[in-house]
């Protein structure tokens, strides 16, 4: 870290490549559209949004950026049903409790000589803000980010499972960068922190938060990408053995399965095969190891389906009985916003299976996302622009709200 420039402490870079260089020293490999962004987060004070399907870095990011610049993580796991009391602070019920054990007698002589139980409970009033100051405060991830002495790095990690309610928290205290405690006053950052919100899209976010936040859009990497990742995993998995099976998880990607294989996933199968030594890909070592990246029933059998066409392109393979046409080779735009074919084929299996993890679940699809997102090279929008895609059709949208989950947009 001593090659870059420090001020005060603060690491600052001078360059994207420098962002780039000092993620992979951290293990991330970045391409210049994502260190584009980084760099423009340490400069701007902004929060930055990032988008994407599951296990693509989002997260791990915001762990890279901290390694980077030296910062403490702070991090926010929003979940639904979170109410703001878990994200500013809390008062710490128990501390208070003992304290006012200890001081029993203190008490009992506060309210010793009162007449009556009024007088009483207006003496013991009188003290609250004693049990109501700062040393009974319990700072939960955002009051600690702006009350932190030293800057740091606050992770709001995959908003969108969060109500809008505490959306509309985080709206307001990322606009200020300051947090108010009635009881006791209102804190206001020394050093705003580095803010990144992580998203599944599951749901989209109000338009005034991505307003506030610089925004990327992170999708499956490139192959050359993804086999650096793979590459700087050490996996064991021979080089060439590593690109082969880089294309045949992309290739799974393209299949409409209920979850695609994320990096994270193709490193496990990597190790996988690293450890069974194989020399060689084929078809029947990677079905005999396709859960690995594969993890329902109904998505191994497709991807058991699919495989020897992945493997060997020139391969014919006969008509398996359960596919949806996926032995008829590549085919991008087929996996794309079908809502109706895909409620259909959700529910034949499962359908019992209504509840949010699921619809989630769902969504996370390879290429939900990339025509509309592809179209803008650098991903990074300052505001509306980045906010409007992607679009979901009304069908889905209303599945996933109608059922069960509760959630009003509010636009
Ligand atoms: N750019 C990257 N460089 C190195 N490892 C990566 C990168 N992107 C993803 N990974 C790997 O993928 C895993 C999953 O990433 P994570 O950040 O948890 O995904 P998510 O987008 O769901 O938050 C990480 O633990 C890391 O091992
Ligand atoms: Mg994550």
């Amino acid at each position: 870290m001593s090659q870059f420039e420090t001020v005060d402490e603060v690491v600052r870079f001078d360059s994207v490549d420098e962002v780039v260089t000092a993620l992979g020293e951290q293990g991330y490999i970045a391409d210049t559209r994502l260190a584009t962004t980084v760099f423009l987060v340490t400069r701007l004070e902004k929060p930055l949004l990032i988008e994407g399907p599951a296990g693509v870095g989002k997260t791990e990011l915001a762990k890279a950026l901290a390694a980077v610049s030296g910062r403490r993580l702070l991090r926010l796991q929003c979940y639904e049903g979170q109410d703001e009391t878990k994200a500013l602070y809390e008062w710490d019920y128990g501390k208070q409790l003992l304290y006012t054990q200890i001081l029993r007698e203190k008490i009992g002589q506060v309210v010793a000589d009162a007449p009556d139980l009024h007088e009483a409970v207006e003496r013991i009033g009188a003290q609250e803000s004693v049990f109501f100051s700062e040393r009974f405060l319990a700072p939960r991830p955002l009051l600690e980010a702006i009350r932190a002495p030293e800057p740091v790095v606050l992770l709001i990690d995959e908003v969108d499972r969060a109500d809008e309610a505490l959306e509309a928290v985080l709206l307001e205290t990322l606009a200020e960068y300051q947090v108010s405690v009635p009881e006791v006053g209102t804190f206001t950052t020394k050093q705003p922190p580095y803010v990144i919100l992580t998203s599944n899209n599951t749901r989209d976010l109000s338009a005034a938060l991505k307003r506030r936040c610089l925004h990327l859009f992170l999708d499956y990497p490139s192959a050359d990408r993804e086999l650096e990742i793979v590459r700087s995993k050490n996996t064991g998995l021979p080089e060439a053995l590593a690109a082969q099976l880089v294309d045949i998880v992309r290739g799974l990607r393209e299949l409409e399965l209920r979850k695609s294989p994320s990096i994270s996933e193709t490193i496990d199968w990597a190790r996988t095969l690293a450890v069974l030594g194989v020399e060689e890909l084929n078809a029947t070592i990677l079905s005999d190891t396709a859960s690995v990246v594969v993890k329902y029933d109904k998505d191994v059998r497709k991807a058991i389906g699919a495989l020897p066409r992945l493997v060997d392109p020139n391969a014919t393979i006969p008509e398996h009985g359960h596919g949806h046409g996926h032995g008829h080779g590549h085919d991008g735009g087929h996996s794309h916003d079908e809502p109706a074919h895909r409620a259909v084929d959700d529910t034949e299996d499962e359908p019992s299976e209504v509840d949010g993890r699921a619809i989630r679940a769902a969504k996370d699809q390879a290429g939900r996302f990339g025509h509309t997102y592809g179209s803008n090279p650098l991903g990074v929008g300052l505001g509306e622009k980045a906010a409007k895609a992607p679009k979901v059709p009304a069908e889905r949208g209303s599945r996933s709200f109608g059922a069960g989950l509760g959630r009003k947009r509010a636009l």
